[in-house]
């Protein structure tokens, strides 16, 4: 018998100000911003997702689109890889990727990042794949503490990946 162990880190900053790094601020606000295009009209938590895209000037974005039938909706994290790799190719890199949020119900706040739902994650795994490249995650509320993570695959530890298919 083994015992196998992955140890996960990751960067906690107290708020956007204190990146060390003002593409990274730029990408952060630009996911903040990004959130107004959320429809999130059933759970009122709207999502925007901003990515830099290599040898690309303009930003990429996505948000999450709900539907009155639920299960049919989509996250901004995977909106955002459809809507770059529908216009570039699947193996177009993004190499950062901010993801923001604003908790619009009542009394709730948008002040603790949040991290990517499990189908997310494991489509954030497969473009890494595609592209043979990591994405870096920016995950931030509408204020306060931002999470950076190197390569979205660390949150996906022992993830399904296609190599036995
Ligand atoms: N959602 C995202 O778009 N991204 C996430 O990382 C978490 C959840 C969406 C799905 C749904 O429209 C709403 O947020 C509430 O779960």
């Amino acid at each position: 018998m083994q015992k196998n162990r992955i140890v996960f880190e990751w960067e906690e900053y107290d708020s956007i100000a204190d990146l060390g790094n003002e593409e990274d601020r730029g990408l952060l606000l630009e996911a903040r911003n990004a959130t107004q295009h959320a429809f999130a009209d059933f759970s009122n938590f709207r999502v925007g997702a901003a990515a830099r895209v290599k040898g690309e000037k303009d930003i990429y974005y996505g948000s999450n689109q709900e539907n009155a039938s639920y299960p049919v909706g989509i996250c901004a994290e995977r909106a955002l890889m459809a809507s770059v790799a529908s216009k570039f190719g699947s193996k177009k890199v993004i190499e950062v990727m901010a993801i923001s949020y604003e908790n619009a119900n009542k009394g709730r706040k948008s002040n603790e990042p949040i991290s990517p739902c499990g189908m997310c994650r494991q489509a954030l795994v497969q473009y890494e794949g595609n592209t043979g490249h990591p994405i870096r995650l920016i995950l931030s509320g509408k204020e306060g503490k931002v999470f950076i993570i190197k390569e979205a695959n660390q949150l996906l530890p022992l993830g399904f990946d296609g190599s036995v298919l």
